[in-house]
């Protein structure tokens, strides 16, 4: 069921995402060659505290048998990483990396999520070109998130500007309807036909995200259970941000 939300509940959406621009901020900050992933980790989970909000991420459960449930602040995935790289302070970023992070706020009950890749000092050009187009693949998704649209549009949106660009897509993971839950209806695909899925009505909270890869989409998980890498080592891409379907423009609320 997809739940539609009324402007008071947008607004405490809005609040907990408050909280993650304030933690996507340190975080920026914070990226430089020598730190480590749960250096991030924390001065991310400091910040959602200070702004009053709790990480939403922790106590996601595992979607894989014999993993624990999540107990991080945020996922920080390096290079041929792709998403819920977990934060370790064995993992020490150097110059040249790329590191996605990813992160969840909750607060009164409502929840935000949003994600962004970073580069660590000077990066090699197709990391550039990597981050970009997954971050213009999420601004074109978007214009497709209006009234009338579906799912779908949104999908073939970020597959079209993606595959012209010569990158790939992960088909096994998705975008989500988000609200009250972290992960709510409809299920936001990357991959997908113009035309199709959903409609989209005003009131509807997604987070669009697009997970690029440099090679082949083909994927593991890791020994921890949780972090998704590809299996040819080639770097990877991340962009998310949650939205508000509107009677007009979409609301970026995560920006
Ligand atoms: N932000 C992720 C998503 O968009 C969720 C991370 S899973 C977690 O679906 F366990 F790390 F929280
Ligand atoms: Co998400």
């Amino acid at each position: 069921m997809i739940n539609i939300k009324n402007e008071h509940e947008i607004k405490l959406m809005e609040d907990a995402a408050v909280a993650l621009k304030a933690a996507l901020e340190v975080i920026e900050k914070e990226i430089k060659p020598g730190v480590t992933t749960m250096h991030l980790n924390n001065v991310a989970e400091a910040a959602m505290k200070k702004h009053g909000t709790i990480p939403a991420f922790k106590g996601v459960p595992c979607p894989y048998r014999g993993g624990v449930d999540y107990k991080w602040a945020i996922c920080t995935s390096v290079n041929d990483e792709i998403i819920h790289g977990i934060p370790s302070d064995k993992v020490i970023l150097k110059e040249g990396d790329i590191v996605s992070v990813d992160l969840g706020t909750y607060k009164n009950g409502w929840c935000s999520d949003a994600g962004r890749t970073y580069g660590v000092g000077k990066i090699s050009p197709v990391c550039e070109k990597l981050i970009k187009v997954a971050k213009d693949a999420f601004f074109y998704a978007v214009d497709k998130a209006v009234v009338g649209n579906r799912v779908g549009d949104i999908s073939n949106a970020v597959q079209t500007y993606v595959e012209k660009n010569g990158f790939s897509l992960l088909r096994e993971y998705q975008g989500h309807g988000i609200g009250e839950e972290m992960h709510e209806d409809p299920g936001v695909p990357n991959i997908g036909k113009k035309g199709t899925g959903p409609r989209l009505k005003a009131g509807m909270a997604l987070a669009i995200e697009p997970m690029i890869c440099e090679g082949s989409p083909e994927v593991y998980v890791k020994r921890d259970m949780w972090t998704v890498a590809t299996m040819d080592k080639k770097m990877t891409a991340y962009y998310e941000n949650t939205i508000v379907i509107t009677e007009k423009e979409p609301k970026i609320l995560t920006l």
